[in-house]
């Protein structure tokens, strides 16, 4: 183990939910709740109609904007779509990409998750990965198969350093259900996937956050969170109010 240490990372995935006006109130009321708050980057991600007038209420504060979704490519005839250059233009630092709700309802693969992601960095926005395993993988004993291929495979030809990549365990089960995966089951898989990564990349491993999603809440956040490899949390429901993601935010501080 390197003595590196990883600043956590809270990310708001605030998926189809909040109007602009909505979404500008809660952005001022968690401004105003996570202040005093140091040594934890903060990041919310609202919905595409919503970025540019996020991007400029966040002006002047370190908290970072994520996209919930991209194309891989900058411009052309993708009808419907958005680009990472047109996410940078917007002022996007982030952008999540491979999200399961993406894959399971959308049909996202590994492969296009991977395009994604090195088209984002190409475009200076940081890819947050997502990968997990469902509940019938966990229960057939392929959690870590699952997630290591996924790991392997969405990462084909992206960089790997700690500040152009973040990865998201997110257990599909444990997603919007309330059911948390177990602090001590959460730590296996991100320590395997730590593992995974030192073994391709090397040290550079110990840079990059991995982040826990699936029923972040303030009641579970500080359990996760001590968790040697969990490196912050990639937050829904618990996101959409400055009460609840204020408290996560604040224990991932320590
Ligand atoms: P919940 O926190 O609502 O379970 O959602 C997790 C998630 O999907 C974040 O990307």
């Amino acid at each position: 183990m390197s003595d590196v240490t990883r600043t956590p990372v809270v990310a708001g995935n605030w998926k189809l939910n909040q109007t602009i006006d909505e979404s500008l109130t809660l952005v001022r009321q968690l401004r105003e709740a996570i202040s005093g708050v140091d040594g934890v980057e903060v990041i919310v991600g609202p919905v595409a109609t919503a970025l540019h007038a996020v991007a400029g209420e966040l002006k002047g504060s370190n908290i970072g904007l994520a996209a919930q979704n991209t194309h891989h490519e900058a411009s052309g005839a993708f009808t419907g779509e958005l680009s990472p250059l047109l996410l940078a233009d917007v002022g996007c630092t982030h952008c999540i990409v491979g999200h399961s709700e993406r894959r399971q309802l959308f049909g996202e693969t590994d492969a296009g998750v991977g395009r994604k992601a090195a088209a984002l960095q190409a475009h200076g926005l940081v890819p947050i990965v997502c990968l997990g395993e469902t509940l019938e993988q966990r229960e057939a004993g392929e959690t870590l198969g699952v997630c290591l291929g996924q790991l392997d495979a969405s990462l084909d030809g992206v960089a790997v350093a700690g500040d152009r990549l973040i990865v998201a365990y997110e257990p599909v089960w444990a997603i919007g259900t309330g059911k948390t995966a177990k602090a001590s089951d959460a730590q296996e898989v991100h320590a395997a996937l730590r593992a995974r990564l030192r073994e391709a990349h090397g040290e550079v491993a110990d840079s990059i956050r991995i982040l826990y999603g699936g029923s972040v809440k303030p009641a579970n956040a500080a359990e996760l969170l001590a968790e040697v490899d969990i490196d912050g949390a990639l937050v829904g429901g618990a996101s959409l109010k400055a009460e609840t993601f204020a408290p996560i935010v604040e224990a991932a501080a320590g």
